[in-house]
């Protein structure tokens, strides 16, 4: 049995328990004992205790010296945690490993970001009555911060938000998703082991209930949350003057105009899809396909979706393996008849069995069906027509989330006219919207949620903008 870390030690008796579970064969891996009030309570004091006795004042190369030597160590131990990864989450193998190297520069990047928090000089003389004083702005620490992580990257996710909080000075409530606590215990493990001092990070392991608790308490400063547009917006209800990061959901687009390389468009986009069963944010949910290149690429995009491997996440030859539980494979599916029972029509997949949904691809959609107004989050994706640039803007935008969208042509005035036009956080040219890199600004607009991630961009939401005035003497 597991639990939580609070300041430093790890609490894993006398409480409430549950169990994880491998979600491809169902095999138990591990117990994690829940956190009980009173320790939500320490975890809260030791998070506040340790920002005023320890972090505050941390320099920033101690800081760094931390995280690059997490990093260093989650290098040594990549397979232990791609492992996790592919157990817990039911992950592919491949792609755990990916995630596992993709945290390694999330950590990377961090420790260089926590020597570069600068400040600036105010032209105070700019002022009429300004002449004869000194202006100073500093970026100084928030305090503590709640970190609220999903299931679906459960290592990286969890490092978008951690590493910036301690390369700019915080300490950190960690709240993992409950499907997927034993790499966040690993993790909170690694940094302890890197000589993060007691408090700095403490792990608490639970249900929705403490991320409710740690939203409204009075000595929690941020929320930075990764999940859905429901609970997200319960958050920005209830945080008050708490700052807060909110990546929640997408339906992303991806427009394929007659003039792109229409093999590499589907190949890149049958990943772009059905990566990790579509349980991914910027998964490519609706793909816009120009009306003279429809029939082509649709009969490419079947055989592709058709070739992939579907199974054990374990194996190498696995690209499709399970999604978190039957529960969501179940919801999936009937997201899929109730477009079916409205006339759209299933052009490949379609078929439940357990935990696995096969990849599907759907045609004859409707703006208003549930499979294109609201996020899949599931190996689901629409293939629909289009005539003009001006309707498939139109298209893209008809929608209450912009997180990230791609656009293929070879027309790059076209390109970026149609970038500027979508309403999205990022718009990837010639690029699925499915790819992020980590040390962009990764964000959404309207409804996909509120500020920035990518390392410099995190640091920059995990401080607060501090003015030192000075009248000099005449
Ligand atoms: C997400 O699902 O929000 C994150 C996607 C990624 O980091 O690749």
């Amino acid at each position: 049995m597991i639990g939580s870390i609070i300041n430093g030690e790890e609490i894993n008796t006398g409480n409430d328990s549950i169990d994880v579970k491998n979600p491809y064969n169902d095999e138990k891996m591990e117990e994690i004992a829940l956190a009980s009030d009173n320790e939500f309570e320490q975890a809260v004091t030791s998070a506040f205790d340790a920002f005023h006795d320890t972090m505050k004042d941390m320099p920033a190369h101690e800081r760094s010296d931390i995280l690059r030597k997490t990093a260093d160590l989650m290098e040594e131990r990549a397979d232990e945690f791609a492992e996790t990864i592919m157990k817990e989450a039911g992950k592919p193998i491949y792609f755990s490993r990916g995630e596992v190297q993709r945290s390694i520069q999330v950590l990377r990047f961090a420790s260089e970001e926590a020597k570069h928090i600068s400040g600036e000089v105010v032209p105070m003389d700019a002022a009429i009555d300004g002449d004869g004083r000194l202006g100073l702005v500093k970026h100084v620490p928030l305090g503590v911060v709640a970190a609220i992580t999903p299931f679906n990257f459960p290592l990286n996710l969890s490092l978008h938000k951690i590493a910036p909080a301690i390369a700019a000075g915080n300490t950190v409530i960690f709240k993992p998703a409950e499907k997927t606590p034993i790499s966040a215990h690993q993790l909170a493990t690694l940094f302890h082991e890197a000589g993060l001092p007691d408090g700095v990070l403490n792990l608490l392991m639970g249900a929705g209930e403490i991320g409710e608790k740690l939203v409204t308490h009075d000595k929690v400063h941020k929320i930075s949350f990764t999940g859905s547009l429901p609970v997200g917006r319960s958050i920005k209800e209830s945080a008050g003057f708490k700052k807060v990061t909110l990546e929640l959901g997408s339906n992303s687009p991806n427009i394929i105009f007659d003039d792109s390389n229409i093999n590499d468009a589907v190949n890149m986009l049958v990943k772009g899809a059905f990566a990790f069963s579509g349980q991914v944010c910027i998964s490519a949910q609706r793909i816009y396909v120009q009306k003279s290149a429809y029939d082509q690429f649709l009969k490419k995009y079947i055989q592709a979706t058709e070739d992939l491997t579907i199974g054990d996440p374990a194996s190498e030859e696995t690209d499709i393996g399970p999604m978190i539980s039957e529960e969501e494979a179940k919801r999936a599916k009937e997201w899929i008849d109730d477009a079916v029972e409205n006339g759209a029509k299933v052009a490949a997949g379609g078929k439940r069995n357990g935990t696995i949904l096969k990849p599907t691809i759907m045609t004859d959609v409707k703006s208003n069906m549930k499979i294109i107004a609201d996020e899949v989050f599931a190996p689901i994706v629409s293939i629909i027509p289009f005539d003009t640039e001006e309707d498939v803007v139109n298209y893209s935008n008809d929608s209450i989330y912009g997180l990230q969208a791609g656009v293929f042509t070879k027309d790059i005035d076209r390109a970026f006219r149609v970038a500027d036009k979508l309403e999205m956080g990022g718009v990837w040219i010639n690029e699925i919207s499915t790819y992020r890199q980590d040390n962009h600004p990764y964000g959404g607009v309207k409804q996909s949620g509120v500020g920035r991630e990518g390392v410099k961009y995190a640091v920059d939401g995990m401080t607060e903008t501090k003015f030192i005035g000075l009248k000099l003497k005449e």
